[in-house]
């Protein structure tokens, strides 16, 4: 099976898994696609997959560059609208959002989230807009985010004094800071949402980093069935992607089951409602409101395992809307709306600040129009708590024999919805009281 996987589909696997593909149709899509964009050649059967390479975002900004800001690639049969500028992106994600607004329906996707219900990849309809609604409103409002700020202060204390005793007592050693932040964020969330804390015995924090990994992979991985509809399915089925899709969220199901069941237990004692009982909160009240509630404990589980998914969807590479791709990616290095975007110079948001660029689609980390990640407040905060601190508390070097040239830049390849860099980034901390 292994050799079968690797030889025959190795160009498939590479493939990417960040390219979203579309299902919903629209006869109003359909008809202005008559007048189509430029499409590189394709070959039968496959289309365009083969040009994707290993790094789809950037194999697909250099057809950009060729083939201009709108084109039209075929994904086996599937017909897939390519958006590679700021302009082009405000075009489909604002102008034309409504007949752009739903996700593509993958099958990994499907099944992780509840078959379509969290906010990232529930169609738009008026389910989707309530539960947007909800989010917005009660989830990640501005109060909510504060409300966690005992969370954030807790996590950046204990990871500061980490890093303040590996500068004391070995000097020289580097600190592992894609871990470090990686578990940084990873708690936080997990408090938030789950109102638990890693550092406990009941969870144990490698395993749980696993599933969520793992949880990515499927739901990024490349499926046939969406590529080749009608005989796509058997290779998933036979290249094993179904039965990890399957084993995945039984795991994760039987994990947010757990919580839930925690959360309802009448002795637990809490010090600010987190996500879960902000839901079942809702849920209460629906009922007590309309005999019902549409909030079902799936809706709530969808929701918990997005707070993982939706916030990065768009953080790598490439989004998705109906029958078209955004690639973030490259936009945020276009030369256009960038001044040296390969340049790190934080200063560029001093006068052009964040909240611009997002609102003119040149930074679309978080997505845009109306499908944007509503978390957004909640990501910048904890970041910026994070980022501030590890400047202000700590000078960084380089480790011994190492030149800033060393530094590895390139993005992991990988099935995967995010992008990571491919080497973890290591650095000494040299504490500021010390010169
Ligand atoms: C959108 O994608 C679907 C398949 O997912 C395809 O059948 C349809 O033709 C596409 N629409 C356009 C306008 O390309
Ligand atoms: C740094 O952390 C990453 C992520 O946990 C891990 O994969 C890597 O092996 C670590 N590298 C070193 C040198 O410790």
């Amino acid at each position: 099976m292994d050799l079968f996987n690797s030889l025959v589909w190795l160009p498939f696997l590479l493939l990417l898994p960040l390219l979203l593909i579309f299902k919903k149709k629209t006869q109003h899509v359909n008809k202005e696609l008559k007048n189509l964009p430029p499409s590189p050649p394709k070959v039968p059967i496959i289309g365009n997959l083969h040009q994707l390479g290993a790094l789809p975002h950037s194999s697909l900004s250099q057809l950009a560059s060729k083939y201009g800001p709108l084109m039209l690639l075929h994904l086996g049969r599937i017909p897939v609208l390519i958006v590679s500028s700021a302009d082009a992106a405000k075009e489909v994600l604002k102008v034309n959002d409504l007949a752009c607004c739903s996700r593509p329906k993958l099958t990994g996707v499907g099944r992780l989230s509840y078959n379509y219900i969290d906010v990232a990849f529930s169609p738009y309809n008026e389910y989707w807009r309530e539960l947007r609604k909800l989010c917005v409103l009660e989830i990640f409002s501005v109060k909510r985010v504060k409300s966690f700020r005992f969370v954030r202060e807790d996590e950046v204390g204990s990871l500061m004094d980490f890093i303040s005793q590996s500068a004391s007592s070995s000097p020289t050693d580097p600190v592992n800071l894609t871990e470090k932040v990686f578990a940084f964020s990873g708690s936080i969330i997990f408090r938030t949402a789950y109102g638990k804390s890693f550092r406990g015995s009941e969870f144990d924090r490698r395993k749980f980093y696993e599933l969520i990994h793992d949880a990515e992979t499927v739901a990024g991985a490349f499926c046939y069935d969406e590529c080749f509809p009608g005989f796509g399915w058997i290779v998933d089925w036979i290249s094993g992607h179904k039965g990890r899709v399957d084993r995945v969220f039984r795991k994760l199901d039987t994990l947010f089951q757990q919580l839930i069941e925690d959360h309802r237990k009448p002795e637990r004692t809490k010090h600010e409602d987190d996500i879960i009982d902000v839901m079942l909160g809702i849920q209460k009240k629906q009922i007590e409101e309309h005999g019902h509630a549409w909030i079902t404990k799936n809706h709530i589980k969808a929701i918990l395992l997005g707070f993982w998914s939706s916030g990065d969807v768009r953080s790598g590479g490439v989004s998705s809307t109906t029958n078209g791709s955004v690639n973030a990616w490259a936009i945020g290095r276009d030369p256009k709306y960038w001044k040296n975007p390969e340049e790190f110079s934080p200063d560029r948001f001093i006068e052009d600040t964040m909240d611009s660029k997002v609102q003119r689609f040149e930074l679309l980390s978080f997505g845009g129009g109306r499908r944007g990640c509503p978390g957004m407040y909640m990501g910048t905060v904890a970041s910026e708590h994070l980022l501030a601190n590890l400047l202000y508390c700590f000078d960084w070097a380089l480790p011994a024999g190492t030149k800033e040239a060393d530094v590895n830049m390139e993005e992991q390849t990988g099935q995967c919805l995010t992008l990571s860099k491919k080497t973890p980034l290591l650095l000494v901390p040299i504490s500021q009281a010390s010169h």
